[in-house]
């Protein structure tokens, strides 16, 4: 079985749009996390920090990311958050997932992150510092996180189509592998 192909990286990074149109250049199914969770929950994620806190979130997060780690094949766009667990991390690796990190810098995040209204994370006065001091935190586990690193500053279409094309070489180079061992 193909592992899937999981994006990470910071809020506002492109996730979920670079993620959705990767899966349709590669007619694969297409899984966003946070929704994931807001379905299974039924309720959304700033409701879910509302009532239950951070800490909640993250166990509810770490449940999907095995549920969702047990099938593979598919595109699937994390939460900002969701690598910084080394669990969650391990759960996709272990189902033969490559992980990539879209990278984006910190200046274009906080462009693209100064009107947001729906990240609980971000709902807080001083948002320029609230992002980078976050972002000074994860960047170092993203990178550890992720088997390879997109540098996604043009459009999410040419983002896509360069992470199609690693899936493809990446994904056939282990079906080789794999082929050469039995
Ligand atoms: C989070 C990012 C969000 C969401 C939650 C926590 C984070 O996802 O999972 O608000 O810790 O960075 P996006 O990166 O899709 O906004």
């Amino acid at each position: 079985m193909k592992g899937n192909l999981v994006l990470c990286g910071f809020m506002g990074c492109g996730k979920t749009t670079v993620g959705k149109r990767t899966a349709k250049l590669l007619g694969l199914p297409f899984v966003d996390l946070d929704e994931y969770i807001e379905k299974k929950a039924g309720m959304k994620i700033t409701e879910i920090f509302e009532q239950f806190g951070e800490e909640e979130f993250r166990k509810m997060e770490t449940q999907a990311v095995r549920e969702i780690a047990k099938t593979g094949g598919m595109v699937v766009a994390c939460g900002g958050g969701t690598v910084l667990y080394p669990q969650n991390v391990k759960a996709f690796h272990e189902n033969g997932s490559v992980i990539v990190l879209l990278y984006v810098p910190l200046v274009l995040l906080q462009e693209r992150l100064k009107n947001d209204t729906h990240r609980p994370l971000l709902q807080k006065p001083n948002r320029q510092q609230v992002i980078a001091n976050l972002y000074k935190k994860r960047i170092s586990h993203y990178r550890k996180a992720a088997d390879i690193t997109l540098r996604s500053t043009s459009t999410a279409a040419s983002a896509a189509r360069r992470l199609a094309e690693l899936y493809q070489k990446m994904f056939d180079k282990k079906e080789e592998n794999q082929a050469e061992k039995t």
